[in-house]
């Protein structure tokens, strides 16, 4: 039995992760500052709640660990990232700093680190007919913003690592992963639960109010697939940053209209300009991905937007109540 820890397990990719390795048959313990606890059934054999800010907390959650899977991170949505700078790069630097570190001094097996699309320049990303991005063209680096910086920081202090520890590690960088049993309210959920929330919340018929003018686009990824990824990627020989997303450009129209329909309401948009909406387009180019993990994403958008919605609806009610 493999014993392996995932970080940032109390969260939103964190815990479907956890659930899908606890199902394997790994032992999985799972640290997190806090436990949401959306997903009901057992998903793991061991809780720590730890602040993994503190490099004691990381020794305490790895010891004994094969692999390590970190996912812990102070992050949110394109409204918190835009807002919130310096906490976001202090604590995640600290969790990733500590968390490599901590893996090295207990031995690991295998690590591997959660990156994101966050880390490609903001210069290729500036009309919404972007052409998917590979994971080349990272440099020059010119992120669009302070998370992002801390994402490429740490992706170079994993090459550090490898080249001189010799550890085994991996590097994937997420694009836009969504799906049920996740953030939705609060302020730091992503667009698509975010578009699901207010759209179960509106009257029907009804109006919602949509960040920016609603042509920027993005690909999305169902959270099975971007899981499935995940452990292929860990399993895998590849040892450079590589994509996990979709290449499916939609945009955020045309997602809240997929989204609406879902609704079976009859819904208006508003625009709010001066709220913020990242860059201008994003894709993935996911042709490294498919030829080395052999991987790519299964659930349309359409297939993985009922099930969300229907989850978010369901939480909607249940506030209400
Ligand atoms: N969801 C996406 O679309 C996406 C895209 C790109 C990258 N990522 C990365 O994937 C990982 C998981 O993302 P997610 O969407 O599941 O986010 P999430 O916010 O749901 O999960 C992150 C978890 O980290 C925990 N955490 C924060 N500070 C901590 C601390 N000091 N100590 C211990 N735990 C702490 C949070 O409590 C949270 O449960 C993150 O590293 C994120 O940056 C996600």
């Amino acid at each position: 039995m493999e014993r392996v820890l995932i970080t940032g397990g109390g969260g939103f990719i964190g815990s479907h992760l956890a659930r899908r390795l606890f199902k394997k048959g790994d032992f999985v313990r799972i640290a997190d500052i806090k436990f949401e606890d959306y997903i009901r059934e057992k998903y793991c054999n061991e809780k720590s709640q730890l602040d993994l800010r503190i490099l004691e907390n990381c020794l305490t959650a790895t010891k004994g660990m094969d692999k390590v899977y970190n996912l812990a991170a102070n992050m949110g949505g394109i409204g918190f990232i835009t807002e919130v700078g310096a906490e976001v790069m202090h604590d995640n630097v600290l969790i990733n700093t500590y968390m490599l570190e901590a893996a090295r001094q207990n031995k690991a097996k295998r690590y591997l680190y959660t990156s994101s699309a966050c880390v490609y320049p903001t210069f290729r990303q500036i009309d919404p007919q972007v052409v998917g991005l590979r994971e080349e063209d990272a440099y020059p680096a010119d992120p669009d913003n302070f998370y992002g910086w801390e994402k490429l920081y740490t992706e170079k202090l994993c090459e550090a690592y490898q080249r001189d520890y010799k550890m085994d590690i991996r590097v994937l960088r997420y694009h836009n992963i969504y799906g049920p049993e996740g953030t939705f309210k609060g302020g730091r959920e992503k667009a698509p639960a975010a578009l699901c929330r207010k759209i179960a919340e509106a009257t029907n018929p009804g109006t919602i109010e949509i960040w920016g003018d609603g042509k920027q686009t993005r690909s999305f990824c169902y959270v099975d697939d971007a899981v499935e990824g995940t452990v292929r990627l860990m399993e895998s020989y590849y040892d450079k940053p590589i994509n996990i997303g979709s290449e499916r450009l939609v945009s955020i129209n045309e997602l809240t209209d997929i989204i609406t329909k879902i609704s079976g309401k009859k819904i208006e948009k508003t625009y709010n300009l001066n709220a913020p909406q990242g860059v201008r387009g994003r894709n993935a180019d996911i042709t490294l991905s498919k030829k080395v993990l052999d991987w790519e994403p299964k659930i349309d958008l359409e297939e993985g937007l009922v099930t969300t919605y229907k989850w978010i609806e369901e939480r909607v009610k249940e506030d209400r109540a």
